[in-house]
C-alpha cells in the first residue's frame, strides 16, 4: 500500500476524534509528519548526489574533442533517462573562455546539438576530487592527468576509448589540424564512447 503523504495523514487522523481534538492534533502531526517526510527527502536527495556519475572529458584545447564528447554524453544520457552530470577540459590554457571549433559547433550541429554556448577552461587538481571519472581523450593528455592527480584519486583516471570494447588503448585522434572528415570521425568515436559510458555508468 502506498504510504500517505503528510497532508493526507494529518487529515485521516485529525478527522478521528472531532474539532476540539483536531486544533490540537492538527499542529503537531503536521510538524511531526512533514519534519519526518523532509527528512526522507533529505536523505535521498543527498543519496542522489553521492552516488550521481560526474564525468569530465580532459583534450588539449578543450574545443575540439572534449566538447564532442561532453555533447554526446549528455545527449545519451538524456536519451536513456540516466541522471549524470557531464563537463569538459583541456589540458592547455590557449583556449580558455573561447567557445570550441567552429568545425566542432558544425559537427555536433548536424546531429541537432548547439554546443556554442560551452566555453573553454583548463583542467584543474580539485577536478580529481569534483569529478567521479576524469577521461583522456588521447594518451598525451592522459600523461599529463597522471602528473596532475592527487594520490588516492588515480583511480578516477582512464583512457576515453579504453570504456570502448574492441577500442581499447586507441587515442581519440585530433582532428585539429586536419579537415572535415576528421570531426566526423572525432564525432563516430565519442558517440560510440557515449554509449558504452552510459550501459557502464547505469551498471
Ligand atoms: P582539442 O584540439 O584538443 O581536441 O581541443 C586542439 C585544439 C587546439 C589546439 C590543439 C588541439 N591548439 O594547438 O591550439
Amino acid at each position: 500500500m502506498q504510504r500517505p503523504c503528510a497532508c493526507q495523514a494529518v487529515a485521516i487522523l485529525t478527522n478521528v476524534n472531532g474539532a476540539p481534538h483536531r486544533l490540537v492534533a492538527f499542529p503537531i502531526l503536521s510538524i511531526f509528519l512533514i519534519r519526518n517526510e523532509f527528512h526522507g527527502l533529505l536523505l535521498s536527495w543527498i543519496e542522489a548526489e553521492v552516488t550521481r556519475p560526474r564525468v569530465l572529458f580532459v583534450c588539449l584545447g578543450n574545443i575540439c574533442r572534449s566538447p564532442l564528447a561532453e555533447a554526446a554524453l549528455r545527449a545519451e544520457a538524456d536519451r536513456v533517462g540516466l541522471d549524470i552530470e557531464v563537463d569538459s577540459a583541456g589540458t592547455g590554457d590557449w583556449h580558455v573562455g573561447e567557445p570550441p571549433d567552429s568545425r566542432a559547433i558544425a559537427q555536433a550541429r548536424r546531429h541537432g546539438i548547439d554546443i556554442s554556448g560551452y566555453r573553454g577552461r583548463q583542467v584543474r587538481k580539485a577536478d580529481f576530487d569534483d569529478f567521479t571519472h576524469v577521461l583522456a581523450l588521447d594518451h598525451d593528455n592522459l600523461a599529463a592527468l597522471e602528473d596532475l592527480v592527487p594520490p588516492g584519486r588515480e583511480n578516477r583516471l582512464s583512457l576515453l576509448l579504453d570504456h570502448v570494447e574492441g577500442c581499447e588503448g586507441q587515442p581519440v585522434a585530433d582532428p585539429y589540424f586536419g579537415d572535415a572528415d576528421g570531426f566526423e570521425r572525432t564525432w563516430s568515436q565519442v558517440t560510440a564512447a557515449a554509449r558504452a559510458l552510459v550501459s557502464e555508468l547505469a551498471r
